[in-house]
């Protein structure tokens, strides 16, 4: 199998990260509004009401509010045939539970789209990137509140109803799959997907799985109200996902590499299987965890199945394994691998990784898989005559798209685009830092505030445009 002609060659980004404009046009504040800047060392403050004197990257982004037309221009420049952008829904809904929705929020997503299909590129919509209205957890618990599930709702037909016909794909939530009763998370990934840090959460495992429970529920509901808005709707989800190895061949740590990486799956399961999975339910029972699945639930996960599913890939792992110890902890959990190279964030770099992830997907689900997210986080450095020599993240995208070809080519996974992270340099979601860069195009804004937010392309600017016109031939 080759390549799709039409493959959907483009980028992806998050409202949270690049718009800015936090308090205009009738805007609430969302949850990442109230998280402050971090490092790889120092985690990001979240904080409870808007400080004086701190730094929240989001309240200015990359100002991409304002600048849409410009960027979009110089992704059409490099020939991209898709944008994935994220709504932020306390733009739609300032407090969540607004009776009525915020038509100048509305309208500039209209315009955006809009923008976006003047230029030839398919608009792909995430409904949920870590950005839900803040007043939902304040007044409502978030996510772990049914009431909420409704409110997504809502909020969902508002958008689908307003982008019918000029949006086809539609992403339900970004990945909400890092939520799981038996981890330990740590307080942003927690918060980043539902505005509760991990370590003030009560009854931590019932909340999880509560937390865990909803979403996916309003996942489905969300899919069967897509597709009966406009059956033209292809509606999918998008998951963060890590392959997971073992450190060697002792049965005791395949299978603990087996259960870390299955962790991430039992969404994606009651996504796309038609029922909540059996053995999860278990696993709840066993550690007396009470969900209840209604009979209307039931309807929904048989009736709300996925048309496509997104695909988040960064990184692999290493399983949890006798003598964890010695090891070098990772972000992901469990140790480095001593075969790969990491990133300056600690991140595994690990192309072969994306091979083996399409593969297991596609044949666990077979379903279409659209890679959303995937890219390097460096440092970028100014030369003096103005350019950026990015040659460590075309190495990095060219050896990722060689394994994405070969897992086309020759395993004849169904693959039906390539959205790189960050097309544009935008703040990071896990450090909120701006030095922590995966772009194409420069950003002139920095950690500490200064900065004009001037664009500048980079090596891989032109790199990428000769991969797309070439249909992916050309990755040299
Ligand atoms: C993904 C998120 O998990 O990772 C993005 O969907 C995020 O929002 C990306 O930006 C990269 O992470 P970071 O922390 O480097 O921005």
């Amino acid at each position: 199998m080759k390549l799709k002609e039409d493959f959907l060659w483009g980028g992806s980004i998050a409202a949270h990260q690049c718009e800015g404009a936090w308090d205009k046009d009738g805007k609430g504040i969302g949850i990442m509004d109230l998280v402050t800047t971090g490092s790889y060392e120092v985690p990001r403050e979240i904080c409870k009401e808007i400080e004086e004197g701190k730094r929240y990257p989001s309240h200015e982004g990359i100002n991409f509010y304002n600048r849409y037309k410009e960027d979009i221009a110089l992704f059409k420049e490099m020939g991209f045939k898709a944008l994935r952008i994220s709504i932020d829904w306390s733009r739609i809904y300032p407090n969540g539970d607004d009776e009525e929705p915020n038509k100048k929020g509305i309208e500039y997503y209209i315009n955006v789209v809009d923008e976006l299909i003047k230029n030839d590129i398919e608009p792909i919509i995430t409904l949920y990137h870590f950005e839900m209205p803040v007043n939902l957890v304040r007044k409502y618990g978030s996510w772990t509140n049914r009431k909420v599930v409704d409110f997504y709702l809502k909020y969902c037909k508002t958008m689908l109803e307003a982008l019918k016909g000029k949006v086809k794909y539609w992403v339900t939530f970004n990945e909400m799959n890092h939520i799981d009763p038996q981890t330990e998370a740590s307080d942003i990934f927690t918060y980043i997907i539902a505005g509760l840090k991990f370590s003030e959460m009560e009854e931590k495992k019932q909340t999880l799985a509560t937390i865990g429970y909803n979403m996916t529920l309003a996942g489905v509901k969300a899919v069967e109200l897509a597709h009966e808005i406009d059956p033209n709707n292809k509606v999918g989800c998008v998951f963060g996902l890590t392959p997971v190895y073992p450190i060697n061949c002792n049965p005791v740590n395949v299978l603990n590499a087996f259960k870390d990486m299955e962790r991430d799956f039992y969404q994606i399961d009651a996504m796309c299987n038609g029922a909540f999975p059996r053995y999860k339910l278990n696993e709840y029972e066993d550690l007396n965890i009470d969900i209840e699945i209604s009979k209307e639930d039931e309807m929904s996960f048989f009736n709300g199945k996925l048309d496509f599913i997104g695909v988040n890939y960064y990184s692999t792992s290493v399983g949890h394994h006798e003598g964890d110890e010695d090891g070098e902890e990772t972000l992901f959990g469990g140790v480095q691998n001593p075969y790969l190279e990491k990133s300056k964030w600690g991140w595994a770099i690990d192309p072969i990784g994306l091979r083996y992830l399409l593969n297991y997907v596609y044949r666990k689900y077979s379903l279409p898989i659209i890679v959303t997210e995937n890219g390097l986080g460096a440092i970028d450095k100014l030369e003096e005559d103005g350019s950026i020599q990015d040659d460590y993240r075309i190495d990095y995208l060219s050896k990722h798209l060689t394994q994405l070809k070969k897992a086309v080519e020759e395993d004849q996974v169904d693959c039906f685009g390539y959205l790189m992270w960050g097309p544009i340099d935008l703040v990071s979601a896990t450090t909120g830092e701006m030095k922590k860069r995966y772009g194409f195009i420069y950003v002139d804004k920095q950690d500490d505030g200064t900065g004009d937010y001037s664009r500048k392309k980079k090596k891989s600017f032109s790199w990428y445009k000769e991969v797309i016109s070439s249909n992916g031939d050309i990755l040299e």
